[in-house]
């Protein structure tokens, strides 16, 4: 398959065309923004660990029966997922109060959750991705309410899932955020990424950080926490 141009680059990817017109590929960078572009940096090899972390994770998934944009990693780098639209919604999905919900509702952060909560917030820079509800959702025309049903059945499930496989290599899935999209016959797919970048992992012993979270608060050792990752996780 060809390389051929690009179409797109966000924040942490690049996503580029292909000669087969189903299939894109994405290209993780190490590039690291906050704060919705506001702070800036970067976290040498995070693109090459995202990558990885992340085609592991769906592969995991899709064998349990949910359907993702996963083709094949093909670099490093790199790697071939099937063409979706992406859904303009962040889906979150919280089981530990931290960041933002923590903040907004005054609970302190670690606090565990009577109930798993499920945010969504409106994929927009401009507006800086606003918390949105179902009603928002179907008024916007951004889905209906059977596709929105579907992400919110997909979004639970992956939440088992995870949480289960993670919580044996010794992580607790703190929350997390993840993109579906729709492949070009309208079927919703799991897009996007999972990895210390979209999720918050933390050391079921110690409660350290294993995520994102050490950059946008410079916590320091940023590298050796996604290295960390990889390593429970691939085992390298
Ligand atoms: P929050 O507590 O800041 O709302 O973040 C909730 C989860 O979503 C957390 O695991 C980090 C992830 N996240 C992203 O992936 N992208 C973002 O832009 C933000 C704000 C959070």
């Amino acid at each position: 398959m060809k390389k051929l141009e690009q179409l797109y680059e966000g924040k942490a990817k690049k996503v580029f065309k292909t000669d087969d017109p189903n299939l894109y590929i994405v290209d993780y960078k190490d590039d690291a923004t906050a704060f919705n572009g506001q702070k800036k940096g970067t976290i040498e090899g995070k693109g090459i660990i995202n990558n990885r972390v992340s085609n592991h994770l769906m592969k995991m998934l899709e064998k349990n029966g949910i359907p993702t944009h996963l083709v094949e990693e093909i670099s490093d780098r790199e790697t071939v997922v099937k063409k979706v639209t992406i859904i303009p919604l962040e889906v979150i999905i919280r089981n530990i109060a931290a960041g933002s919900l923590s903040k907004r509702l005054g609970l302190e952060e670690g606090t565990k959750l009577k109930h798993t909560v499920l945010e969504y917030c409106y994929k927009d820079d401009a507006l800086g991705d606003p918390l949105v509800n179902d009603y928002h959702i179907y008024a916007m025309g951004i889905a209906t309410k059977e596709e929105l049903d579907l992400i919110a059945e997909y979004s639970f499930k992956i939440n088992k899932l995870l949480s289960d496989y993670l919580k044996d290599l010794n992580i607790e899935l703190i929350d997390y955020k993840i993109e579906f999209g729709k492949t070009p016959d309208g079927t919703i797919i799991l897009a996007d990424e999972i990895s210390p970048d979209t999720c918050r992992f933390w050391d079921s012993n110690t409660g350290e950080k294993l995520d994102k979270d050490r950059f946008r608060r410079d916590l320091g050792n940023v590298e050796g926490a996604y290295h960390e990752i990889m390593k429970r996780l691939l085992g390298e």
